[in-house]
């Protein structure tokens, strides 16, 4: 088939020829976003999923429907040891300075753009890009403590004050949320906390790992009435099928049956996959429909590409020893284990892999799905490391 027109997408938030399996969500979101527009108490939502689920293209689609809602929207992405404040920060002055432009007698807007002047001297944000423009006087003692626990729910009033007066509405994305310290999380859930106790028109909608509870929870223990957690998971046998098989219907090319069953069993509905699959078998298909065989020659090369690209750039930031405990975990086979089991292919005693476990969650590399249980944030990442070490000595 022709690679110009091959029509899968494999990618970080690459958007897919076709977004399945997701309805359910979809709809819950556009009844949030209704409902907060409405200013009707409605929890935030936190999507939670394994790396590749798709938590980034179904926060994207989400904004798009906040978007025709005509919800003012702001989008970040959290990374590794980026404070969120300088993060926030130029999106914030965006977002007042378009309220700003909306017609309108009060004066919430401005004195909005005089609070976050406060707010970023306090946290000696001194990003060019930000103070530039901001030739407003600082409004002294709402949000300019220093401490964003304070702050940033000031701030937040602030703005959502700045909407409603402009009879608009605010719609927070952040994706990779889990990166934020745990004083920043706190920040955030205290802000729409806030926010929710005000019924302002503000809603936060977030995507990270599924460690992501769990942090919330410490930060915050009553994180869990504030948000939903919606469980992003791989696709349904019926799902993974109609993402190769729309696409592909729509420009002439069939699947066989044996072909999509084969693309299941490789990839159990993992989004990212079904699209490496998916591109890789269209680009050997010489004609309609795509065999099994098909698929199996695209596994030849699917596999050497995962290996270097998704699995690779994981495993090469793993000390000796995470790499020994998560080899270990890979010998238990898919699926969660209990750290019990994991000391016991090592060979050590249980308490002393509690350094190293620590660490690896904090890498994002394993989460907790139970009390106890440790599994990979990565799909298929125990068979990689079978490949990547094959001969494994504890
Ligand atoms: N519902 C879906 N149907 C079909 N393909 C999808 C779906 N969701 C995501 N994909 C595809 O899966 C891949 C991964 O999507 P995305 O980057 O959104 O995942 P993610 O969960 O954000 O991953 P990460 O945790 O690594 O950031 C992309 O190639 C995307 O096109
Ligand atoms: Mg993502």
């Amino acid at each position: 088939m022709d690679p110009v027109t091959n029509p899968f997408s494999p990618g970080a938030g690459s958007p897919p020829p076709e977004l399945v399996g997701r309805d359910p969500i979809l709809a819950q979101s556009r009844v949030l976003l209704g409902r907060v527009k409405q200013k009707r108490a409605e929890k935030s939502m936190l999507l939670t999923g394994l790396r590749g689920v798709g938590k980034t293209v179904l926060l994207n689609e989400i904004e798009r429907l906040a978007t025709a809602q005509e919800y003012r929207t702001i989008s970040v992405e959290a990374y590794e040891n980026k404070p969120l404040g300088p993060l926030i920060a130029p999106h914030l002055r965006r977002l007042l300075y378009e309220l700003d432009r909306i017609a309108g007698v009060g004066n919430k807007v401005k004195r909005g753009l005089a609070v976050l002047r406060g707010c970023l001297g306090a946290l000696k944000v001194t990003v060019d890009e930000v103070t530039v423009g901001l030739d407003i006087d600082p409004e002294k003692g709402t949000a300019d403590s220093g401490d964003l626990e304070i702050d940033l729910p000031n701030l937040f009033v602030a703005i959502g004050e700045a909407a409603e007066d402009r009879k608009s509405a605010v719609a927070i994305f952040i994706d990779e949320i889990q990166y934020f310290s745990k004083k920043e999380l706190g920040a955030l859930i205290m802000a729409m906390h806030k926010i929710q106790q005000r019924q302002l028109p503000i809603v936060l909608l977030a995507a990270g790992l599924p460690i992501l509870p769990g942090l919330a929870g410490e930060a915050k223990s009553y994180a869990e009435r504030l948000f939903s957690f919606p469980d992003i998971g791989a696709l349904s046998e019926e799902d993974a099928a109609k993402a190769l098989q729309d696409p592909g219907k729509a420009a002439g090319v069939a699947f066989e049956t044996s072909a999509l069953d084969e693309v299941f069993r490789l990839t159990m509905g993992y989004a990212y996959f079904v699209q490496e699959w998916g591109y890789q078998a269209w680009n050997l298909a010489v004609s309609s429909p795509i065999t099994k065989q098909v698929v199996q020659h695209a596994t030849a090369i699917v596999i050497p590409r995962l290996d270097q690209n998704f699995f690779r750039v994981r495993y090469d930031r793993l000390t000796p020893s995470e790499t020994n405990f998560l080899r270990a975990m890979a010998e238990l086979g898919p699926g969660a284990h209990r750290t019990g089991d994991i000391a016991d292919v090592l060979g050590v005693k249980v308490t002393s892999l509690g350094p190293v476990r620590a660490k690896l969650i904090k890498k994002g590399m394993i989460y907790s799905p139970a009390h106890g249980d440790m599994a990979f944030t990565v799909p298929l990442f125990d068979e990689f490391m079978v490949r990547a070490i094959p001969d494994f000595q504890p």
